[in-house]
Order: C-alpha cells, then sequence, then structure tokens
C-alpha cells in the first residue's frame, strides 16, 4: 500500500488527536507540535477499544476506558492495565498540506 493521505494538516491542530481510516486500519492522529505528528493503531490492547476520545498528554495517549498509557512515538505501554505495546506508522508531510501514513502492503 505504502504512502496513504489521511488528512489535511490544518484539520488537526496541535495538541489534538483525529481518528482516521488509511487502508483500511483505524488509526489516530496525534499531533504533537507544528511538525511533529503520529499515527498509533486506534485499538487499546487492553480490551480492543478505541482510542479515540482520549487525552493526549504531552507524548502520551490516555485510554478513554480504564485509563492505561501509551507512548505515541513508540507505542510502549507506560501505565497499567495495557499488556503490550500498540502499533506506531510511519508518517509524513507533504508540500501541499497532507499528512500521509505508510501502511504495510
Ligand atoms: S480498554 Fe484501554 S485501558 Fe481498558
Amino acid at each position: 500500500m505504502g504512502w496513504q493521505r489521511a488528512c489535511r494538516l490544518e484539520e488537526l491542530p496541535v495538541a489534538m488527536t483525529r481518528p482516521v481510516t488509511v487502508a483500511d486500519e483505524p488509526l489516530l492522529l496525534c499531533r504533537l507540535d507544528e511538525q511533529e505528528i503520529y499515527a498509533i493503531e486506534d485499538c487499546c490492547s487492553h480490551d480492543d477499544a478505541p482510542l479515540a476520545g482520549g487525552t493526549l498528554d504531552g507524548r502520551q495517549i490516555v485510554c478513554p476506558r480504564h485509563g492505561a498509557r501509551f507512548d505515541v512515538t513508540s507505542g510502549a505501554v507506560l501505565k497499567m492495565p495495557a499488556p503490550v505495546a500498540i502499533a506506531v506508522f510511519p508518517v509524513r508531510l507533504t508540500d501541499d498540506g497532507w499528512i500521509e501514513v505508510e501502511v504495510a502492503p
């Protein structure tokens, strides 16, 4: 599949998240500052619930259900009850203002 358009940069304000579906993959875009954006799988490893709607706290996303925390830059678990890391996908910005995510073929 390679690089796929996710959304326009202006649709994702700084310090906010946005759920998107890219190549049938539910993802959550997390914008930490002007140029630093991450794409994580939108699924908590605790109970398979969406992370969309959770709070972005610096580099951490807080699951809205039971409060697990993940590092959005690596997917690592930072707070239980999530048992394992979540996937993180490569992100790039295009010259014409798109956020693109690289999804596996
Ligand atoms: S579903 Fe995320 S912490 Fe329980």
